[in-house]
C-alpha cells in the first residue's frame, strides 16, 4: 500500500434490493491509488459506480471483496475518519444558520476549540468567496454559494484528504467556474483532493490525475498530461505582445511566438486553463483556442466504447 493516501485493489460490490434480494452489481473490480497532493478525479457516467467507491472509502459501504487503505489504515478502520473531509454529493444545510455560526457549529461537532474554529472559519470563509456574505443565512444562498460552503464545512478540521462526490454537479457555468477556483486555490495551498465527475471539461481543467471507471470497471488512468498529450499540444492564439507576456506565457507553453500584436502559443493540453488565466491577468484578448490533440472528451467515449457491450 505503500505512500498512497488511497489505494483501492480489486474492490467488488454487489447491493441487494428488496424481499428478492435481486442483486445490484455496482462495482465489479475497482482498482486506483492516489499519491498526497494534487485533485484526484474519478471519472464516470451516471451509474458507473463513483459514489459506492467513495463511500467504500469512507466506511459507510463495505466491500464484498477486495482490499484498500485510506491514509495508511485498512477500509473500514474508524481512526481515519477524523483525518477526512466529506462532500456528499446532495449536501443537506441548516437554512436558519448564517455561514459563520453553521462553521461554528460544524467545528464543535469536530471537537475543535473556540479559536481554532475561528481562525479556520476565516479562512476557509476567504477561499470560499463567501466572507461578505458570512452573515447571511444559508437559506439565503445561491446553489453555487451553498456548494462552496459546503466544501469549506469539509474541510474545516483541516483534513489529510478531502473527498468530494461530484462537487459541482447541478451548478450553472459562472457557479462551476467559482468551485473550481476554489479547488485549485485549495490546491495550491497543498491540499489533497478526491472529487468523482460526470463532466469532462471539470475534470479536464482541474485536475492532475484521473481514474476513469465505466459499469463498475476500471477503464483507464494516470496523470492527465499523459494520458492527454498522446496527439500533441493546443493552440492559443492571444491579442498582444509584450515582453511581459512572453515571460509569463513561456513557462506555460511548450513554444511562444509573438509577431505583428499577435502572440501564439502551444501548451500542453493539461495547462491551457491556467495559461488562459495568465492571458486573462495579462489582460490579453483571445482569439481562438484550437485543439490538436485528444481532448478528456475523445478519450472518455473511445475508452468508454471499448468496455462496452
Ligand atoms: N443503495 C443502493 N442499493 C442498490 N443499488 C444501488 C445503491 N446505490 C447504488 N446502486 C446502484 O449501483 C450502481 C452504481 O451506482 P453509484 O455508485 O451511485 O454510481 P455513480 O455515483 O457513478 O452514478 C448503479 O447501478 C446504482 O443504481
Ligand atoms: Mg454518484
Amino acid at each position: 500500500m505503500g505512500d498512497f493516501v488511497v489505494s483501492l485493489n480489486n474492490i467488488k460490490k454487489v447491493y441487494r434490493l428488496g424481499f428478492s434480494r435481486r442483486r445490484v452489481e455496482a462495482i465489479h473490480g475497482i482498482s486506483l491509488e492516489i499519491e498526497s497532493g494534487g485533485i484526484f478525479g474519478l471519472l464516470g457516467p451516471n451509474g458507473a459506480g463513483k459514489t459506492t467507491a467513495l463511500k467504500i472509502l469512507l466506511g459507510i459501504v463495505f466491500p464484498d471483496e477486495g482490499t484498500g487503505s485510506v491514509l495508511g489504515r485498512p477500509l473500514g478502520d474508524r481512526s481515519a475518519h477524523h483525518r477526512l473531509g466529506f462532500l456528499p454529493e446532495q449536501p443537506y444545510f441548516y437554512g436558519f444558520l448564517t455561514a459563520e455560526k453553521a462553521l461554528n457549529l460544524y467545528g464543535k461537532f469536530f471537537g475543535m476549540d473556540h479559536d481554532a474554529i475561528k481562525s479556520r472559519s476565516s479562512a476557509l470563509l476567504d477561499v470560499a468567496g463567501l466572507r461578505h456574505d458570512s452573515h447571511l443565512t444559508l437559506g439565503k444562498y445561491s446553489k453555487g454559494m451553498l456548494q462552496r460552503f459546503g466544501i469549506a464545512q469539509a474541510l474545516l478540521n483541516d483534513p489529510e484528504l478531502v473527498i468530494m462526490d461530484e462537487p459541482s454537479s447541478g451548478l450553472d457555468p459562472l457557479g462551476q467556474k467559482e468551485v473550481r477556483d476554489m479547488l485549485l486555490r485549495l490546491r495550491d495551498e497543498g491540499n489533497t483532493i478526491f472529487l468523482s465527475s460526470h463532466q469532462l471539461s471539470e475534470v479536464e481543467s482541474i485536475c492532475d490525475s484521473v481514474c476513469i471507471i465505466n459499469k463498475g470497471r476500471n477503464v483507464t488512468g494516470g496523470p492527465l498530461s499523459l494520458l492527454l498529450a498522446v496527439e500533441g499540444v493546443d493552440r492559443i492564439t492571444l491579442e498582444g505582445e509584450s515582453p511581459e507576456a512572453l515571460g509569463r506565457l513561456e513557462p506555460l507553453s511548450v513554444r511562444v511566438e509573438q509577431a505583428e500584436g499577435i502572440t501564439v502559443l502551444d501548451v500542453e493540453s493539461a495547462g491551457v486553463y491556467r495559461a488562459l488565466d495568465a492571458a486573462r491577468e495579462l489582460g490579453m484578448g483571445l482569439v481562438s483556442v484550437e485543439p490538436h490533440r485528444r481532448s478528456l472528451e475523445d478519450l472518455f467515449l473511445e475508452t468508454t466504447k471499448e468496455t462496452s457491450d
